[in-house]
């Protein structure tokens, strides 16, 4: 599965399914029960307060408890790989499925090398892989390179005495001596309040942690910590996984100074502020350790940092990342002049240093976009058309296929710390009590998504003019059309409530319209290429063909329709010469 072409590698003309593991299918509970029956000294998140993250073992002993018995496994991933080539992504990205306590449901990593026996084994995941690569469906897996559980056997030793092998694994600072119970430095830790630090009263110091107490930050100035991280990267590449995404890679670096935010900014968690230098020099180690494998590796980093031209010095000079997420598109509302910023922008700032866009509009972190513009299907149609019209490596997330919104989840069910639940209900497979998930009548571990038992996968392939069929032409368009794929992006004027990009490959060119108003708005692509746009239709040029249409309801066009010179309400379509 290697590319020819060096100027266009896979993993740039993609497209990437997110798959949240917990969240996209349980398929063999037996499976867990015997594995967790036999493990013995799996942490656990004991001390957890009922209906908090992961509060008992229940499967393999003890209480009923749906954070662990309702969740997806591996192989329910597995069982479903045919949907993901019907539907036509071409790589799976695979959040954690490592051994964990799961306060942070898998971010806070106990053993690197391990699958947990909540989500398989090795062999589940050796399986996955393999079926995965002979469906041509590339794979890669999370690395979360910032922090550890603080089960993890380094932590565990690091805190056990200032003199330990791994103390300087982790970032420990002395107390204040006139003020002991100030932490180091104002930074705040992300979920919930509080401070990014925890006093250790065994060692008498105190400890960094970006997120929960139970994340103990890893210090990457120390060489020890660089080396034994490659070596888990090391293990799963000589498995032969296709890359990494890597968690918060931006906050790998630090000032060993640990200077305060400043004061305007600090109540902003520190995890969505760190900048500093020295993550560069590691992302160039990196880059050179992945690039050694013989496999077509690619690197996409989570970049927290609210701003593109932040998020363009991450590719280095083609030496560091080979993809970053790039958030500000996600905060965007429903509007076009928000969008046609940010596309401007990435324009901008990628596009001179060579830097490769990445599109992604949800994820297992915030609200679905469906339920952020308001639980419309219509715009959630046309986000699909944008998601896959604008220049860069889209990602999409499991479930937005079947425009799911978020669920509804009562206080008792909340289980995570940082507010999460609603987007990582489990995906339904079909219209079943228990839809597709193997629960032998218990609980997931969060609630379906609305109306499951119409929007589920089983009852929209039956339809054609489901929002899923719409995203399998998308994919399927864009599969046959290299303009779309891989084509520059010029976005030309338009009327107030459109955004449209004009997509160009050698000769071949389209034009992605999307319509952000209730209303139908006139716009008639210009004849030679220029930016000119007529509003009310009747433009005397070439005529257009309607490729592709998001429908919905009040579309004006079909897919292979000629153009009439106007876009239905909140609409999307992507236009060719006729
Ligand atoms: C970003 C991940 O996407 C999120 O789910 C996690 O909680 C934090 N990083 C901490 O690892």
């Amino acid at each position: 599965m290697t590319t020819t072409d060096p100027a266009w590698p896979w993993w740039k003309e993609a497209v990437f399914y997110q798959i949240y593991p917990r969240s996209f299918c349980l398929s063999d509970p037996e499976g867990r029960r015997h594995r967790l029956d036999d493990e013995e000294g799996l942490p656990t998140n004991g001390g957890a307060e009922p209906g908090a993250a992961g509060s008992g073992r229940g499967v393999g002993g003890g209480a009923p408890d749906p954070v662990r018995d309702g969740a997806g496994d591996l192989e329910g991933i597995r069982r479903h790989l045919d949907h993901l080539t019907w539907l036509g992504v071409d790589a799976i990205w695979l959040s954690p499925f490592y051994r964990s306590p799961m306060k942070d449901f898998g971010y806070d990593v106990s053993d690197y090398c391990a699958v947990d026996p909540l989500f398989g084994s090795e062999a589940d995941f050796d399986r996955l892989l393999a079926e995965a690569h002979a469906r041509r469906l590339r794979l890669i897996v999370d690395f979360v390179p910032n922090h550890t559980s603080d089960r993890h056997p380094w932590f565990v030793d690091a805190r056990s005495s200032r003199q330990s092998a791994h103390r300087d694994f982790y970032v420990w600072r002395d107390p204040d001596p006139e003020d002991p119970s100030r932490p180091p430095n104002n930074w705040r830790r992300s979920f919930g309040e509080g401070p990014a630090w925890t006093f250790d009263e065994a060692t008498g110091q105190w400890y960094l942690h970006l997120f929960l107490p139970e994340q103990p930050d890893l210090d990457w100035s120390n060489p020890e910590v660089v080396e034994a991280m490659e070596g888990a990267l090391a293990y799963w590449l000589d498995k032969g996984v296709d890359g990494f995404r890597i968690d918060v890679v931006h906050a790998l670096g630090k000032d060993p100074a640990l200077p305060d935010a400043p004061e305007e900014i600090a109540a902003i968690p520190w995890s969505a502020l760190n900048d500093d230098e020295r993550t560069h020099p590691i992302l160039r180690r990196l880059r050179r350790f992945v690039d050694a494998w013989p496999q077509e590796v690619v690197t996409v980093g989570e970049v927290f940092l609210i701003k593109t031209a932040l998020v363009a010095t991450y590719y280095g000079q083609g030496d560091e990342l080979h993809l970053a997420f790039n958030f500000p598109p996600m905060f965007c509302p429903f509007e076009a002049d928000c969008f046609r910023r940010r596309v401007a922008e990435i324009e901008r700032l990628l596009g001179p240093r060579g830097a490769w866009p990445t599109w992604v509009l949800s994820s297992h972190d915030r609200p679905r976009h469906r339920t952020r513009y308001g639980g419309s299907e219509r715009r959630a149609r046309a986000a699909a058309v944008m998601l896959l019209g604008m220049r860069g490596t889209p990602f999409l997330y499991a479930g937005e296929e079947l425009g799911l919104e978020d669920a509804v989840v009562p206080p008792e069910r909340v289980v995570d710390p940082g507010g999460r639940d609603g987007c990582r209900a489990p995906f339904p497979w079909d219209a079943t009590a228990a839809h597709g998930w193997a629960l032998g009548g218990s609980e997931p571990w969060l609630p379906f998504p609305p109306g499951a038992e119409h929007r589920n996968a089983a009852d929209l392939a039956a339809d054609d003019a489901s929002i899923l069929h719409l995203y399998r032409r998308l994919l399927a368009l864009r599969r046959r059309t290299p303009a779309l794929r891989g084509g520059d992006l010029e976005l030309l004027e338009a009327p107030g409530d459109l955004l449209v990009a004009r997509r160009q490959r050698e000769s071949e060119v389209r034009w992605v319209v999307v319509n952000f108003s209730p209303e139908a708005v006139g716009w008639s692509p210009p004849a030679a290429g220029g930016t000119t746009s007529a509003r009310g239709g009747g433009h005397e040029g070439p005529r257009f063909t309607v490729e592709l249409s998001s429908g919905g309801e009040g579309a004006l066009s079909q897919d292979g329709s000629s153009f009439e010179g106007r876009v239905g309400p909140e609409e999307a379509v992507v236009l060719r010469l006729a």
